[in-house]
């Protein structure tokens, strides 16, 4: 008799082709249709899983790993992992990965698409312009704010932070960045960034883009106190974690004409948006696709796959995944 071969959960649907992949060790029990998950559903689809390859909608902690007993490897599929417990999954010896390098390109183009789209109020004038407000040219219509000449300010300046210093150079942006430790000097010298403390970031900052991780440590680090010292024509992006940001705080801003603008790809509630936000035509607002390219996600999911079955010792890389995540 054949050995059952382990089984693989996928949560959802990703791309046919690429999961295909996983077929050639594994059983995979995967879903036809986008789903949601209640806690208790992703313990009951863990239950009997070696590896798991899930998205960011689905929270992993000590409770699903209480309830698989067999699991092995979870693969997430996105480089932020706030979804998964790590230092539970690693007492647990599970093996965790994630998809680095692949998205950064792809998520620096759309930090730079959602800055300019915000700063230059595209999105609002377009609606406007579709709701039939537009009579005649006018010299004031939809005044925006310059990217070229004006203060980058980057939070977070890893891979991601780093291609958006790139872009802005381009742009002929002066870049300061705050970062929990300071880049190389090379490094710095090769994206053109400057190194500030967090409080001179705030203050020096026209646009303000987010980049960096969300944990305890970075939970609402943008609040009301943090918005008083930023300009108040400043331009606030969030394309890290909606977490980061006090939503209600940042509402009051851009409603008091604190801040002038803000573009979000990322909420605290997701998919829920705060209705304050909704409300206000100064927040360019979008579904949490900075990464979201064809051949991105394509490459998201294929990475997965290899960390996967690399984790559960498979493959030409079988043992050592190339995407572990430490503890
Ligand atoms: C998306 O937000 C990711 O972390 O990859």
């Amino acid at each position: 008799m054949t050995e059952p071969r382990p089984r693989v959960w996928v949560s959802q649907p990703l791309f046919d082709d690429v999961i295909a992949r996983l077929e050639e060790h594994f059983e995979v029990v995967s879903t036809s249709g986008v789903a949601e998950y209640t806690p208790e559903q992703i313990s009951a689809a863990l239950s009997k899983a070696s590896g798991a390859l899930v998205t960011l909608n689905e929270r992993i902690g000590a409770e699903q790993i209480a309830a698989a007993p067999q699991l092995r490897a979870v693969a997430n599929v996105g480089v932020g992992y706030n979804n998964l417990d790590i230092p539970a999954l690693s007492r647990a010896g599970i093996i965790a990965t994630n998809t680095p390098d692949v998205l950064t390109e792809t998520t620096a183009d759309f930090g730079f698409a959602l800055l300019m789209a915000t700063a230059r109020r595209i999105t609002e004038a377009e609606r406007w312009l579709r709701e039939g407000h537009w009579r005649q040219w006018s010299f004031r219509t939809m005044l925006g704010a310059d990217l070229h000449g004006s203060t980058l300010g980057i939070l977070g300046m890893g891979r991601i932070g780093q291609g958006i210093a790139r872009r802005a150079s381009g742009f002929d942006m002066r870049v300061l960045y705050h970062n929990r430790s300071r880049l190389p000097e090379a490094v710095e010298r090769e994206v053109r960034a400057s190194y500030v403390g967090f409080d001179a970031l705030l203050a020096g900052a026209d646009h303000l883009l987010l980049a960096l991780p969300y944990a305890k440590e970075s939970h609402h680090l943008i609040d009301a106190r943090a918005l008083l010292q930023m300009k108040p024509i400043a331009t606030l992006v969030n394309i890290a974690r909606g977490g980061i940001v006090d939503e209600d705080a940042l509402a009051d801003a851009l409603a008091g004409g604190r801040l002038a603008a803000a573009g979000l790809d990322v909420f605290e509630d997701e998919p829920t948006v705060n209705p304050r936000l909704l409300a206000l035509r100064n927040v360019v607002l979008t579904p949490h696709i900075a990464s979201g390219s064809l051949a991105t996600r394509r490459a998201m999911v294929s990475l997965a796959v290899d960390n996967l079955i690399a984790a559960l010792g498979y493959g030409p890389n079988a043992g050592a995944p190339p995407n572990p995540i430490r503890a």
